[in-house]
């Protein structure tokens, strides 16, 4: 595993990451690298920003002259009433994760979608008037919706265990792709019926899983059970990158499908965002190098060892 080689002076930079909590961030590990790999005087602190004093720590970054700020959960609506302006991507999807420093305080970007566009194009997948079939509607979701009719998907079917909220995110991109079909059904609805309608026969579906059933400890779970969805599919993107391998990725395999993780939807964000804050751009080759040293920190936080 490559040591981050930041010589901290007085020149250095200050960026991090604003959440609450911040503990399990792999976003530190990863700015680290991309600053030593890039050869940029800057570092990546987690700052656990208690609920009611974000504008203290948004004000701080200002003061600091911070080179840009991530922002996660619970934080990435909320931070929107203190920027100057923020990205029209971002506001449609409703949140920011990106901060770079703006007139008296920050201009903010959502770099979710563009990392789930270079994702999906680093493992050569094409969305392009392909049928798509996302299960959530929560804050990942509402990225990979934007990425996925950014990218030209032809239909978007939205599965969601509440379906009022599918509804609402659905509605917010309507008017803005007429030309493509946004349905949204709930987990108990019969989508199955749906998904074999000849209007979309003319490829397997493209599944997305936006939700967090799956996730570690909860390995072996997964939100869509129905064997018949997996047979409908040839492709299949879970959000979650732990475990490596979830639940719905095995189901899209064993039934013939290539299936992705989550894990370089983060690094493509953290990219977009470095890229964003330096004015630089990152190869996405230096990708293939962080997947296995990423994938070694997780397994380890799992298991429990330390380095
Ligand atoms: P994130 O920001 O990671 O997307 P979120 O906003 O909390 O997280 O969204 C979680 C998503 O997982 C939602 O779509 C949620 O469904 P609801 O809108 O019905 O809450 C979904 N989800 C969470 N637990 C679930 C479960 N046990 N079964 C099905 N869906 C679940």
């Amino acid at each position: 595993m490559t040591d981050n080689l930041i010589l901290v002076d007085t020149f250095t930079r200050l960026a991090g990451l604003i959440g609450h909590p911040v503990g399990h961030s792999l976003s530190p590990y990863l700015q680290g690298r991309l600053a030593s790999h890039m050869g940029i005087n800057m570092v990546y602190l987690g700052f656990d920003t208690e609920p009611g004093s974000l504008k203290e720590v948004i004000e701080g970054g200002i003061a600091m002259k911070a080179v840009g700020f991530n922002v996660t959960v619970p934080y990435k609506k909320e931070v929107m009433q203190y920027l100057t302006e923020v990205d029209p991507n971002a506001a449609r999807i409703g949140a920011v994760n990106t901060l770079k420093p703006k007139g008296d305080s920050f201009a903010g970007y959502n770099t979710d979608m563009p990392g789930f566009c270079r994702a999906l194009k680093y493992d050569g997948v094409d969305v392009k008037g392909r049928n798509v079939v996302m299960i959530g509607a929560g804050g990942a979701a509402n990225a990979v919706l934007c990425g996925l009719l950014e990218e030209g998907a032809k239909s978007v079917l939205i599965l969601n265990r509440t379906v009022s909220s599918a509804e609402a995110l659905a509605d917010r991109f309507r008017s803005d792709y007429p030309d493509r079909t946004i349905e949204t059904m709930a987990l108990t609805d019969d989508y199955i019926s749906f998904m074999k309608r000849s209007e979309f026969a003319d490829s397997p579906w493209i599944a997305i899983q936006c939700t967090s059933v799956g996730m570690h400890p909860d390995d072996g779970n997964t939100a869509i059970k129905d064997d018949e969805f997996y047979k409908l599919t040839d492709i299949g993107y879970d959000v979650i990158f732990n475990p490596s391998e979830t639940e719905f990725m095995k189901r899209i395999k064993a039934c013939g499908g290539r299936a992705y993780n989550g894990l370089k939807m983060l690094i493509f964000q953290g990219f977009r965002s470095f890229e964003i804050w330096n004015d630089v751009v990152v190869e996405d080759g230096f990708a293939s190098e962080l997947i296995p040293d990423m994938e070694e920190i997780l397994r380890r936080n799992r298991t429990g060892e330390r380095s």
